[in-house]
Parts: C-alpha cells; structure tokens; sequence
C-alpha cells in the first residue's frame, strides 16, 4: 500500500487490517500508523512501514529490494504528490508530479512484479481530473503545476490500463479507482482547504470507492455515483483513446526510456 500513511491510503490501511491482510504501508512520515496500533494493538504483528520517499528512485528501489523477497497478493499504488507548487523535481530530476505519481510507481511495480501471486491484484489510484482537466499547453515547460498533477494522474490511470490489457488472459488483474473530491490530509492550494471541509466526502468514504477497485474485473475503472465526485462506487467514465493499443504501447515505451529499465509483462 503506497501511500498507507495519511489521507485515503490511511483508511484503506485499517480496512485491509480489519480484512485479515498482513499490510505494508509505504510513506515518508509513519506518525498517523501508531493511531492504527492503539486502536488495533492486536493487529500489530500485521502491519510494517516501509520509509520510503517516492521523489528518489533510489529509495524505491531499496523498499522494491525488501518487498520482493515476499510473494504479495494485492498491490494499491496510492501515493500521491498533490498540486505542489513551485514547480520543482525529483532526485533524479524528472517533473515532480510525474516522478512522484507516475515514475516511481511504474519503477517499483516492475520491480516487484516477480513476487506477484498467481492471482495478483494491482489497483491504481487515479483522479477525475485525469479526463476532466484541460492542459493550458502542450509545451511541457509552460505547464502550470495543476496540469503536472493532471497528466500524472491520465499516466496513473494509463498504467492501470496497459497493465490490464497485458494480463489479460491470466488470473491477475489490474484496475484503476478514483476517489471523486475527498477530504485528504493535505492540499497544494490553501484554498482548496475551506472548500474541502465544505464539501468533500470524508476520507473514509473515498477509501471505500476506491477498495471497489479491488472486486471488479480485470481492466475495470471505478469513481464514486454522483457527478463522479462524491458517493458510492460506480463504474467511472473513460476516456476511450485511453484504451488504443498504439498509445498505450507509445506510453510503455516511453516510461520505460525515461527510467533506463525494460517492465515486460506476459
Ligand atoms: N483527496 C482527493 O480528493 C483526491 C482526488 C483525486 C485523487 N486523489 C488521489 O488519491 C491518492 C491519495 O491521496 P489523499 O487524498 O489521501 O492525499 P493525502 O492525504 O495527501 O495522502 C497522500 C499520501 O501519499 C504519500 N505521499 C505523498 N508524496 C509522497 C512522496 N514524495 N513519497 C512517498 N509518499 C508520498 C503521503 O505519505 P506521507 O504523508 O507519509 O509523506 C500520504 O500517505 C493520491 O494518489 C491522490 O492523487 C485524491
């Protein structure tokens, strides 16, 4: 569980404890994980935190090299960079947003995809402003970081897709969930904050929308009922050149050059 340690991810932890899961929670700041153990001190023994900050690869890395020495049935790549301004890069200096979102997920799940179960489940965290949001340019440099964060998020739910699309056939599965407009525990915008406590769905419930992600069929694509920002889980809209094979096979091609790695998947 990326992102285990705040906000949405922060939930799903707890509900996959109360499930019977044994749970690592990967994040920079394990504070919030305590909360879990002294309400749930007898289910200690089921949860690790794993340190790991997802804007260096080489810390993905070193948590990939710990996580693969065991079979894992059920992969939520959850953390997210929110619209963080000014606009800055990773170690390894690619695009924030991009890096922390996309980049570090991507490298980590080919790192540990060997340690999949026969029946895996992949489920990827997206956003509706993955179709929603308009990109003020196509020129990368002039993009505000409201649209980093957007095209991190159309990358997120595009792995999930070309994941899905290559297990087809298998008995593992990848789908994508977003959790509409939901109470996190940090925003980039200080604005945003009043608004959110106004009108965003509690955590909990963005948690629930998106653990659905994990009942449905290989390839499936999950946001809450109404006007896909708050409620119970539906099958969300997608954008359909998002399942064109050619840009799929483009987006593969091209993540894998940026981080000088080869992810073959069947
Ligand atoms: N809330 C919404 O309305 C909303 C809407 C659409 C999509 N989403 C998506 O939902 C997911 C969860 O977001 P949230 O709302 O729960 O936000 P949040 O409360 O801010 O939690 C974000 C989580 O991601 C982790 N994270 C952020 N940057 C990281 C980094 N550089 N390295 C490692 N971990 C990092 C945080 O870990 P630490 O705190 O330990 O650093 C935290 O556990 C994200 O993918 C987000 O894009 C949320």
């Amino acid at each position: 569980m990326t992102g285990g340690t705040a906000g949405i991810g922060f939930e799903n932890v707890k509900t996959l404890l109360h499930r019977g899961y044994s749970v690592t929670a990967l994040g920079r700041n394990p504070s919030k994980l305590s909360e879990v153990i002294e309400a749930l001190p007898n289910k200690e023994k089921q949860l690790a935190f794993l340190s790991c900050d997802f804007s260096d690869l080489n810390q993905v890395s070193e948590a990939a090299n710990y996580l693969r020495q065991h079979q894992w049935d059920v992969l939520i790549n959850n953390a997210g960079a929110k619209v963080e301004s000014p606009k800055k890069q990773t170690v390894q200096g690619f695009e924030w947003h991009t890096g922390v979102n996309h980049l570090a997920h991507f490298y980590l799940t080919s790192q540990i995809w060997d340690a999949a179960a026969d029946s895996a489940r992949m489920l990827t965290v997206s956003s509706i402003v993955a179709r929603t949001h308009v990109m003020t340019t196509s020129n990368e440099a002039a993009m505000s970081t409201a649209d980093h964060y957007a095209k991190s998020k159309r990358e997120n739910l595009l792995f999930g897709l070309t994941v899905a699309r290559k297990l087809k056939n298998t008995n593992q599965s990848s789908t994508v969930a977003h959790p509409g407009f939901t109470r996190a525990s940090r925003y980039g915008a200080s604005w945003v904050r009043p608004v959110e406590y106004l009108l965003a769905q509690p955590a909990r419930r963005g948690s629930e929308t998106v653990l659905r992600g994990l009942d449905e069929s290989n390839g499936s694509y999950i946001g809450p009922a109404v006007l896909e920002l708050w409620g119970k889980p539906k099958p969300a809209k997608l954008p359909s050149e998002l399942l064109d094979e050619t840009e799929q096979n483009k987006f593969w091609k091209e993540t894998e050059e940026k981080l000088g790695i080869r992810f073959r998947l069947n």
